[in-house]
C-alpha cells in the first residue's frame, strides 16, 4: 500500500526570467527532437517556390506521396532550375539538423537528385552553396533525400534548393527538418508579454512591414511576434519583385510570389493578416510591363493593350495568393499607390508616371479597382493609398479621386501612409485630413506610420489621434500600421522613426503608445476588431458535459502543449497514466524547464475559479520528488509573476495528481501560461490528463494506472492534510451519503487490518483528526 508522508508541499524558488508570447506555432514530433519544418503541402505552399523564371511548381493530387497534395515540378529549361524555399526563421547556423525531403520522376533512366543548402554569413558578407545529399533515384518510386548536418555558427537565411541533373520534370513531399528549436514561443517576449496588438484589439489591427530578411532576424521576429497583427511586406508585393518578366507574354504579365513566400509562411503559421501592397504605382514597377513586347526598347503599348496587362496582373497576383497560400488573411490590399502630385497639383504627369504616360488619364485608376474588385477574394478590402496626405490640396486630391471610384463601389478605404516628421503634422493637423477621409463613409487605415527624429510625445499626439478618430467614426479606423520594426533597419534609418532602437529595445515612444488605452481596455490581439464591423467579443467558450474546457490526453499528440525552458517535450507510448500515451518531458537542465501552454482569457477569465487537474510521474531521480502546477501570468503592475496552483509529492514510478478544484486567476492577470514543473529537480518526467475546468470540478479517475493517495485524506482538494473534511465525507460515506471513486476508497481504508471501508475507519479516522492517535500508518 502506497502512503505519503503528512507533510505541507514546500513551495520551490521560482526561477525564471522567462516570459512568454502566447503564441505557439511549432509542430512537434513524437521523437525527443523537435521538427522544425515539416511542409506536406496540403494546404499551402510552405514557403516554396520556383528556381528558374518558367519553372512551374505547383500542388496536385498527381505529385502526392500518401495524403492529398505534392508539389510537382515542370518546365526546367535548364538543370539549375527547380524549387527552393528560405527557412531561416526555422533554421540557424551552428545547429545540427536532420534533413529529408522525399523525391519522385518517371523518366525512363534513374535521375540524380540533388539537395542543397544555401546559407548567408554576415561576417564575410556572401552566400555560400553546399551539397545536402546527391542520390541516383529510380524510375517512379518514391525515395528519401536524408542527411545531418550543421551550417557554419553565425550563418543565417538557411535556403534548401531542389533540383536533378536533367531538366526533367519531379515531384517533392513531405520535406522535414528534425532539430534542436531554433525558436521558443516561450521566450520571444522577454521583457513583457502585452503587445500593441493586444492593447489596441478593440479598436484596429496594429501593424508593421517587413521585409524578407526580417525573417531570418530573431530580434525582428520576436517583436513582430508580440506586437503585430498585421504585416505589409516592405517591397516583396511590389511589381519590381513580383512582375515575373521572363515569363511575360502576349499582353499577360506574369506573376512570382518568390520574394514574397517566407514572409507569407512566416504570417499564416502565425495568425498575421497581410495587407497587400501594391498594383498600381509609378515607382518600383518594370518599365516593360509598359512596352511592346515587354522589351524594354519596345514602344509604350496602347491603352487598350495595358488594360489587358492590368487586369492580368491582378487577376494572377490574387490567383496566386489564393492558389499557394489560401490561408492567408489577405485583408487589404493597396490598389493604387502615390497618385498624385506633392503639392496638390493632381496627377502625376506623363513624364513622372508610366500609367499617365500610357493612359493619358486617371482611367487607370478606375479600371484597377475595377480589377481588383472582381479578382480580390471577398474580405480583402480595397485601398488608394499616398503620402503628404495631410497637406490640404493633397488631401483634396486623394478625397475626390477616392470619391469617383466610390461611385463605382469599387473602393473600401482610404490609406494615410504617414510618414511624418517630429511635431509635423502634429495632431490636430492630422486628425483634419483623416475625418475628411473619414467623411467618405469609407475606412481609413494608417499604412507606413513614421516619424523622423520621433520624440514620445509625437507618437503619442499622432497615434491618439487616430484612436479617437476611431472612436468617434464606429471603428472605421481599421489598421494603424508603422513602417518597420527597429530604427536601424528602417527605410529611413539614421532619423530614429520607429518604436524600437536597433537593439529592438522599447523607446519612450512605444512606452507612450502603449499607455494610452488602460489595460481595461485590452483586447485578444488574434481576434481583433478590423474592421468588418464592430467589435464583437469571442463568445465565451463553453465547458464540456464533464465541466471540461480542456482535456488533454496525449492520445494524438501534444496539442496545444509545449516545452518550456530547454526542455524537450513529446508524446510518447513507453509511459502513460491512462488510455495509451503520455507526454514525456526530458533534457531539463533547471527545475522551471517543464511543459507549459498559454491560457487565453477566454474561457479563463481573471477574476474568475477555475479547477486545474494533471497527472504527474517521474522514473528514476529521488526518492521523491515534488512535482508543481504554476500559472505564469503578467500582473497589472506590469511584472510577471508565477503563481502556485497545486503541488503533489511523488515517489518514483508513481502518478501524482496535481489538483486545485478551485484556483482564481488572478484580477488584472494578462498573458497567462499553465505549466508543469518540479521544484528541487530536473529529472525526466511525463504528464498525462492535464484538465482545465470550471470551478468545483472533480477530476476523479475509474480507469488508469493506480493513482497515489495520501491515507486519510479523501476529500479532493489541495490541503494535502488529513483534517475534518475528510472525516465528514468518511462518515457520509458510512450512511450512504457519498459514494467514493478508486483512490478515495484507498485514502479511506485508515483501519487497514481488512479490505473494506467501514465504521472501523471512521473510528480511526476520528481519533486521529481529535490528536488522540499521532499515526494512521
Ligand atoms: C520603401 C521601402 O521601405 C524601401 O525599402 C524601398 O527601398 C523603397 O520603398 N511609400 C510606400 C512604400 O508606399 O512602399 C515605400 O517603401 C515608402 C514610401
Amino acid at each position: 500500500m502506497y502512503q505519503m508522508k503528512l507533510k505541507r508541499m514546500v513551495s520551490g524558488v521560482l526561477a525564471t526570467a522567462l516570459v512568454l508570447s502566447g503564441i505557439s506555432i511549432m509542430p512537434y514530433t513524437t521523437s525527443a527532437d523537435v521538427l522544425l519544418v515539416d511542409n506536406t503541402f496540403e494546404i499551402n505552399y510552405d514557403g516554396w517556390t520556383h528556381r528558374g523564371d518558367l519553372t512551374s511548381v505547383v500542388a496536385t493530387p498527381e505529385a502526392a506521396r500518401d495524403s492529398a497534395r505534392g508539389m510537382l515540378v515542370s518546365n526546367r529549361l535548364s538543370p539549375d532550375d527547380g524549387s527552393y524555399s528560405e527557412k531561416g526563421f526555422y533554421l540557424d547556423g551552428g545547429k545540427a539538423y536532420d534533413y529529408s525531403v522525399w523525391v519522385r520522376h518517371d523518366e525512363a533512366a534513374d535521375e540524380n537528385f540533388n539537395l542543397r543548402l544555401r546559407y548567408y554569413s554576415e561576417e564575410k558578407d556572401e552566400y555560400t552553396t553546399v551539397p545536402l545529399v546527391e542520390k541516383s533515384v529510380a524510375s517512379g518510386e518514391w525515395t528519401e533525400l536524408a542527411t545531418s548536418y550543421t551550417a557554419p555558427s553565425g550563418t543565417i537565411n538557411l535556403t534548401l534548393i531542389l533540383t536533378t541533373d536533367t531538366t526533367a520534370d519531379f515531384c517533392f513531399d513531405d520535406v522535414k527538418v528534425v532539430g534542436k528549436k531554433a525558436y521558443d514561443p516561450y521566450s520571444v517576449s522577454a521583457g513583457g508579454n502585452v503587445g500593441l496588438k493586444d492593447v489596441y484589439a478593440k479598436y484596429f489591427r496594429f501593424g508593421t512591414c517587413m521585409p524578407k530578411n526580417a525573417v531570418n532576424d530573431s530580434v525582428r521576429t520576436g517583436i513582430v511576434l508580440r506586437e503585430f497583427n498585421s504585416v505589409t511586406c516592405e517591397n516583396e508585393m511590389k511589381p519590381d519583385n513580383t512582375v515575373n518578366r521572363g515569363a511575360c507574354s502576349n499582353n499577360n504579365v506574369a506573376v512570382t510570389l518568390s520574394d514574397a513566400a517566407s514572409i507569407l509562411d512566416f504570417c499564416i503559421r502565425n495568425n498575421i493578416a497581410v495587407r497587400g501592397h501594391t498594383f498600381v504605382w509609378y515607382s518600383q514597377t518594370p518599365d516593360v510591363i509598359f512596352k511592346q513586347g515587354f522589351n524594354s526598347n519596345g514602344a509604350y503599348v496602347s491603352a487598350s493593350d495595358m488594360d489587358q496587362r492590368l487586369e492580368s496582373y491582378i487577376k494572377n497576383m490574387f490567383d496566386a495568393i489564393k492558389t499557394q497560400y489560401s490561408q492567408l488573411n489577405l485583408y487589404a490590399y493597396d490598389v493604387c499607390n502615390e497618385l498624385f502630385l506633392n503639392d496638390g497639383g493632381g496627377m502625376r504627369p506623363a513624364d513622372n508616371s508610366n500609367w499617365v504616360r500610357v493612359y493619358g488619364n486617371d482611367s487607370f485608376v478606375l479600371k484597377a479597382f475595377e480589377y481588383a474588385r472582381k479578382y480580390a477574394p471577398a474580405n480583402c478590402k480595397l485601398y488608394i493609398n499616398d503620402y503628404n496626405e495631410y497637406m490640404d490640396a493633397k488631401t483634396n486630391d486623394i478625397y475626390n479621386m477616392a470619391m469617383k471610384v466610390k461611385e463605382q463601389g469599387n473602393i473600401d478605404g482610404i490609406g494615410m501612409q504617414a510618414h511624418l516628421d517630429t511635431s509635423y503634422p502634429n495632431g490636430p493637423a492630422f486628425r483634419k485630413a483623416l475625418d475628411k477621409f473619414l467623411s467618405t463613409g469609407l475606412d481609413v487605415q494608417v499604412t507606413e506610420l513614421d516619424i523622423t527624429n520621433t520624440t514620445a510625445e509625437d507618437y503619442q499626439d499622432i497615434v491618439s489621434t487616430v484612436l479617437d478618430a476611431d472612436k468617434t467614426s464606429q471603428d472605421r479606423v481599421t489598421a494603424l500600421v508603422v513602417w518597420g520594426t527597429t530604427d536601424s533597419t528602417s527605410w529611413r534609418s539614421g532619423q530614429n522613426p520607429l518604436l524600437f532602437d536597433g537593439s529592438g529595445n522599447k523607446k519612450g515612444a512605444y512606452n507612450s503608445v502603449f499607455g494610452l488605452v488602460p489595460s481595461s481596455d485590452y483586447g485578444d490581439g488574434n481576434n481583433p476588431n478590423d474592421g468588418s464591423g464592430p467589435y464583437v467579443p469571442p463568445e465565451p467558450i463553453k465547458p464540456d458535459e464533464n465541466g471540461y474546457y480542456f482535456h488533454t490526453t496525449f492520445e494524438d499528440g501534444l496539442e496545444d502543449w509545449s516545452a518550456r525552458g530547454d526542455a524537450s517535450v513529446s508524446s510518447v507510448s513507453t509511459q502513460k497514466f491512462m488510455d495509451s500515451k503520455s507526454a514525456s518531458v526530458s533534457d531539463r537542465s533547471d527545475t522551471w524547464h517543464g511543459i507549459a501552454r498559454s491560457l487565453s482569457t477566454n474561457p479563463f477569465e481573471p477574476g474568475t475559479a477555475f479547477s486545474f487537474s494533471a497527472m504527474a510521474m517521474y522514473e528514476t531521480g529521488e526518492a521523491t520528488e515534488t512535482f508543481k502546477l504554476t500559472l505564469q501570468y503578467t500582473g497589472s503592475d506590469g511584472e510577471d509573476h508565477y503563481d502556485e496552483v497545486a503541488t503533489a509529492e511523488a515517489k518514483a514510478g508513481k502518478w501524482v495528481q496535481l489538483k486545485n478544484t478551485s484556483f482564481t486567476i488572478p484580477e488584472g492577470a494578462m498573458s497567462l501560461v499553465l505549466y508543469v514543473e518540479t521544484v528541487d529537480t530536473m529529472s525526466e518526467f511525463y504528464v498525462d490528463e492535464i484538465i482545465g475546468a470550471v470551478d468545483g470540478t472533480v477530476v476523479k479517475y475509474e480507469g488508469g494506472d493506480e493513482p497515489d493517495f495520501m491515507l486519510g485524506d479523501i476529500i479532493e482538494d489541495s490541503d494535502n492534510e488529513v483534517n475534518a473534511k475528510d472525516l465528514v465525507a468518511l462518515a457520509k460515506y458510512n450512511v450512504k451519503l457519498e459514494t467514493f471513486d478508486a483512490r478515495q476508497m484507498k485514502a479511506a481504508n485508515v483501519y487497514s487490518e481488512d479490505d473494506v471501508v467501514d465504521s472501523k475507519d471512521l473510528v480511526k479516522l476520528a481519533k486521529f483528526v481529535a490528536k488522540l492517535i499521532n499515526t494512521l500508518d
